[in-house]
């Protein structure tokens, strides 16, 4: 019900994004967008491209408010530099979506990544902030972490000096690394998500796994529940103050599909940057010998706090589209029934 369409690549003029049955009457200045997008490049010390992402809000807002039409944000790309991707005109990144590009499509624009890049996901954060907004309305929250990063744990006091290690390190080994985030969801309303299809988690999955280069999704402790006993891994279930919930969370909020109290909490794995200066393994398509690719254009030395950003998004809006189809939020309009023009429908 709550629909986001992005457009764009990386070497475009501009990206954007389409939202489509945000209802009337959410308070919408560009600051709700501009906050999100100023958190698009968190650690400018682990990337090459920082853009200013000037946007502007074409539709569906009027007088400080959306009008349940649809919502259109275009942001300018400003800080490209095409001719460094030249080289992979003929010989595709091993890691990247070069290869499988020119398999599905023969004719590519291979500045930057084009659609692959995650460059095309800051309309995806825009987005993000109308849904963050949304979920506001209804106290449910999203927040993350890094867990790891480059294959160290990460905590809030060692993330900056982590940080500015890899942006070291993967300079002078000229190689990158990923890494794990976690995703909460808090406050969320009991009895979101179906029991076949449209799983909540099913839902966030899809959502989670089509961000570039995330290679997991696990809801909450799925990775140790293949080794502990039923007895260890069952959350077991209590009344406090009049309430029944689970008294832990092991199964991340979700049982049979459905929400039932607790945060949605998942993690999901970040692989390495793709492109690196290092010479790797390829071919050249145009002689159709094997040769090697050392990639020179702006590449990220690891990452995963971008996703970090995206994946919040990402949630947000996943978390909206079941708000609504669980009625919890009116899709039409946030002005109350009872304020809106009132007809009597006679046959
Ligand atoms: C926010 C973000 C930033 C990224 N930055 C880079 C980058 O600088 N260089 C790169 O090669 N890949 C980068 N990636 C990953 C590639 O987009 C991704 O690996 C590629 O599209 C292939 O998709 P796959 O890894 O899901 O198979 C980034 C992804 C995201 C979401």
């Amino acid at each position: 019900m709550f629909r986001v369409t992005t457009w764009g690549e990386s070497h475009g003029d501009s990206m954007g994004c389409v939202i489509d049955g945000c209802p009337a009457g959410l308070k919408m200045g560009p600051d709700i967008i501009r906050e999100e997008l100023d958190r698009d490049v968190p650690y400018p010390v682990l990337t090459r491209r920082v853009e200013e992402n000037r946007f502007q809000i074409l539709s569906g807002v009027f007088q400080g408010e959306t009008i349940g039409t649809p919502i259109s944000i275009i942001i300018r790309n400003s800080n490209v530099e095409s001719d460094k991707y030249l080289k992979i005109m003929s010989r595709p990144r091993p890691g990247h979506a070069d290869l499988a590009y020119r398999m599905k499509y023969g004719h590519v624009d291979w500045r930057g990544g084009s659609r692959a890049s995650g460059r095309t996901w800051a309309p995806i954060i825009a987005a993000g902030g109308v849904a963050r907004s949304l979920c506001s309305i209804r106290n449910v929250r999203v927040g993350s972490s890094i867990v790891e990063l480059g294959g160290r744990p990460i905590t809030d006091s060692n993330l900056r000096s982590e940080i500015e290690r890899l942006a070291e390190t993967s300079a002078k080994e000229e190689d990158a690394t990923g890494g794990i985030i976690e995703v909460r969801i808090e406050g969320l309303p009991p009895g979101l998500g179906a029991p076949a299809f449209n799983r909540f988690h099913a839902d966030l999955g899809h959502g989670i796994l089509s961000i570039p280069g995330i290679k997991s999704f696990e809801l909450g402790s799925s990775r140790e529940a293949a080794k502990m006993k039923a007895t260890e891994f069952n959350d077991p279930i209590r009344v406090k103050n009049g309430i029944v919930a689970p008294a832990s969370n092991r199964a991340g909020g979700v049982l049979g599909g459905i929400t039932c109290g607790p945060p949605v909490v998942f993690r999901a794995i970040v692989k390495p940057t793709p492109s690196v200066l290092s010479f790797q393994d390829t071919v050249d398509l145009t002689k159709m010998e094997n040769a090697t690719i050392s990639t020179e254009g702006r590449f990220d030395a690891n990452y995963t706090p971008r996703v970090l950003v995206v994946a919040e998004a990402v949630s947000a809006i996943v978390t909206v589209d079941h708000l609504m189809i669980s009625g919890i939020l009116d899709h039409d309009s946030l002005v109350p029934r009872q304020e809106r023009l009132r007809y009597d429908f006679k046959t």
